[in-house]
C-alpha cells in the first residue's frame, strides 16, 4: 500500500515513518510512506495556504489551489489511491473502516488545518470524510497517523504473528480477553490457575468467557449488535442461572438482610 500523508507540517511524520510498526511494514516492502507539504503547492510568495473565509467570520480557510495541487501529485505518485480527508465532521473511524482501508492500493490522507477546507476540495477531490472522534483537534496530522497505524496491522505480513490482528479487540465484536505475564503472584495478586496449568481447551474457554463478561461490563452495545455464537448464549444463560440463585438464597433471609440477623 502506498501511503502519502498531506500536510503543512511534514516534519510531524518523520518520526512517525521511523519507529514500530510503520518502519517494520516499510522495510518489508508492506507499504511506502511519505509526506507531502502542501505549502510547496503555493503560487504566491508567501506560500501562503490558508485565506480569510467568503461571507466574513472567524478563522482562515484552507485555499483549495494548493490542495488540488498536492492532491494531483500525490495520485501520480499513489495511483487508484483512496483519498480521505481527516476533519471531525467525517464518519467515525472504528475497526471496521480500519479492515475496509486496508485492502486499497494506496491511501492519500489530507490534513486539514485551520477552520476547514474550501467545500469545493471537499466535493471534487475527496472520496471519503473520515473523524477520529467526537473532539477538535488542531489539525488532522493525529488524526492521520491513527488511521495509518490501525489501517496497516490488517496488511498480511505486518504483525509478527500471522493472525494477531484477527484477535484483536472489536474483530470479532468482543473486546479481548484479559492478559497477564510474570511474576505469576503480582502484590499479592495472582494470575488465574487456568492460565498456568498447560491446558489448552481451558485456557480457550476461559479466554473466550474473559472477553465476554469484559465487553458484558464495559461495552454492552458491542454485545447487542452483534450474532452471538451459541457457546457464547450458553454462557451468558450459566451467568443469569448462577446470579439468579445468589439472588435466591438471598430472599431466605429477606431483602438487606444479613444471614446472621434471623
Ligand atoms: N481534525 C480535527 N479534529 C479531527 C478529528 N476529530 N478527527 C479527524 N480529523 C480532525
Amino acid at each position: 500500500m502506498d501511503i502519502l500523508a498531506l500536510t503543512i507540517f511534514p516534519e510531524l511524520f518523520g518520526p512517525f515513518w521511523e519507529h514500530g510498526i510503520i518502519k517494520r511494514a516499510i522495510d518489508a516492502n508492506k507499504i511506502t510512506a511519505s509526506a507531502l507539504n502542501i505549502r510547496d503547492f503555493a503560487k504566491d510568495r508567501h506560500h501562503s495556504t490558508d485565506d480569510r473565509p467568503y461571507g466574513g467570520g472567524s478563522g482562515m480557510v484552507m485555499l483549495p489551489g494548493p490542495l488540488a495541487l498536492s492532491i494531483q501529485k500525490a495520485r501520480v505518485a499513489a495511483r487508484d489511491a483512496r483519498t480521505v480527508l481527516l476533519t471531525p465532521q467525517g464518519e467515525v473511524f472504528d475497526q471496521k473502516k480500519a479492515v475496509e482501508l486496508s485492502h486499497e492500493k494506496g491511501l492519500i490522507l489530507i490534513c486539514g488545518r485551520y477552520e476547514g477546507v474550501d467545500e469545493r476540495i471537499c466535493q471534487d477531490f475527496i472520496d471519503e470524510e473520515i473523524s477520529i472522534g467526537d473532539f477538535v483537534l488542531t489539525g488532522g496530522e493525529l488524526a492521520a497517523m491513527v488511521v495509518i497505524e490501525a489501517v496497516i496491522r490488517h496488511i498480511p505480513g505486518v504483525l509478527g504473528g500471522s493472525d494477531s490482528a484477527e484477535k484483536d479487540s472489536f474483530n470479532d465484536g468482543l473486546l479481548e480477553h484479559a492478559h497477564y505475564t510474570r511474576p505469576r503472584d503480582f502484590m499479592g495478586n495472582p494470575v488465574p490457575d487456568v492460565l498456568t496449568n498447560g491446558n489448552h481447551k481451558d485456557i480457550e474457554q476461559w479466554r473466550m468467557e474473559s472477553a465476554l463478561i469484559r465487553t458484558f461490563l464495559k461495552r454492552q452495545d458491542l454485545l447487542k449488535n452483534r450474532t452471538l455464537s451459541q457457546q457464547e448464549i450458553n454462557i451468558l444463560k450459566k451467568w443469569c442461572s448462577d446470579i439468579e440463585s445468589i439472588i435466591k438464597a438471598q430472599s431466605v433471609f429477606g431483602v438487606g438482610a444479613l444471614p446472621g440477623d434471623q
